[in-house]
């Protein structure tokens, strides 16, 4: 056994050093070949594109012998500068559209451009990027440099990035059980849902038919548990809510009355599909810790969302209202729960 190993080694070594001899030879004919590619071809830019360079009086500019996918698409492009030649040059490219446009709004903005492919995958990854947003969203990231890219497309999409009540425009789906109202989307003065249906004997407190069902097995649900929960409000005219928020707005002042009261075509409450609870058995504030949690706890297994958050005034424009819930279908308002997203997110994201 061991004379057999002894002589094999001398075969090995042979082997060895032959793999080695050849790798190496290899290698050297290969970067050969590669120089004398770039020598032979002296330009990797097509005819066509050096004649587009000649047309456009730039190629005492370029350099070709080092070829720029992005400056080769660029000088065939609507938005072609000709003062960014150099800079095309230096930019790797991606294969999206409106890929030229994007780079002369970041070079229009010095930004450098070792970063500008980078930014604009950042952007164009985000599953709702709007290309006709592209600068606000560059506007609102310098100003909110906190905020990771996917969350900047979000808000400007939903327009955080203005004013409240600025830009405003009518809900296209009113009837919709998705629907968003807020301080950008409206409802019609005329509006008024289809199915309204009381949610107690003879009460004037009214929701759709399907929230209203939900509304009654919600309550019975939390009952079981404990909990008394009863809707003071559910559906509102636009003209009650017209007379609830100008009662606030004197009381307060606009700039106040805006945190909390939704102004008149504004309120989710127009849709049918909103309802604010209370606890007959607690008066402090509508409800109590317990009545909160298991609110928070439950209910999505109703098709209910909590719609105006702890922690998400700045999204919903409205200050915490645990007392507020929004039926959105069990499906829904479990994704909406679990995603932590307020619904004015959710819906730009998932449901538009
Ligand atoms: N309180 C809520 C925001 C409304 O007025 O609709
Ligand atoms: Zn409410």
């Amino acid at each position: 056994m061991k004379r057999k190993k002894i002589k094999k080694f001398p075969i090995f070594c042979i082997v060895l050093i032959i793999l080695c001899l050849g790798f190496g030879y290899f290698r050297f004919f290969k970067n050969n070949n590669n120089d004398k590619k770039i020598k032979q071809t002296t330009s990797n830019y097509s005819k066509k594109s050096l004649e587009k360079m000649d047309d456009l009086k730039i190629k005492d500019k370029v350099n070709t012998n080092l070829y720029s996918k992005t400056l080769d698409v660029a000088i065939f492009d609507e938005y072609f500068q000709s003062e960014y030649v150099n800079k095309y040059e230096k930019i790797d490219y991606v294969d999206i559209d409106n890929f030229i446009d994007f780079i002369n709004i970041l070079l229009d903005r010095s930004t450098s451009v070792d970063e500008i492919s980078k930014i604009i995958e950042n952007y164009t990854n985000c599953p709702n990027f709007n290309k006709y947003n592209f600068e606000r969203y560059l506007s609102y990231k310098e100003k909110n440099s906190d905020l990771d890219y996917q969350d900047v497309v979000t808000r400007v999409n939903i327009k955080l990035d203005k004013e409240y009540y600025t830009d405003t425009e009518p809900v296209k789906d009113p009837d919709s059980l998705y629907v968003v109202v807020n301080k950008y989307n409206y409802l019609d003065a005329n509006f008024i849902p289809k199915n309204l249906k009381p949610l107690f004997n003879n009460s004037g407190v009214t929701m759709v038919e399907e929230a209203a069902n939900a509304y009654k097995e919600l309550v019975e649900a939390a009952k079981n548990d404990g909990i008394t929960l009863v809707a003071t409000t559910a559906y509102r005219s636009y003209a009650f809510q017209s007379s609830l928020y100008n009662s606030y707005k004197n009381k307060d002042g606009e700039a106040l009355a805006d945190t909390y009261s939704a102004r008149p075509g504004y309120s989710e409450h127009q849709t049918g599909l909103a309802a604010d609870l209370n606890d007959p058995n607690y008066s402090p504030r509508r409800l109590s810790a317990d009545d909160y949690k298991w609110l928070k706890d439950n209910a999505d297994k109703f098709g209910f969302i909590i719609r105006f958050p702890e922690g998400k005034e700045n999204i919903t424009g409205y200050q915490e209202e645990d007392w507020h819930i929004r039926y959105l279908g069990k499906d829904v308002a479990k994704k909406v729960k679990d995603s932590g997203l307020t619904l004015d997110e959710y819906y730009d994201l998932y449901l538009k």
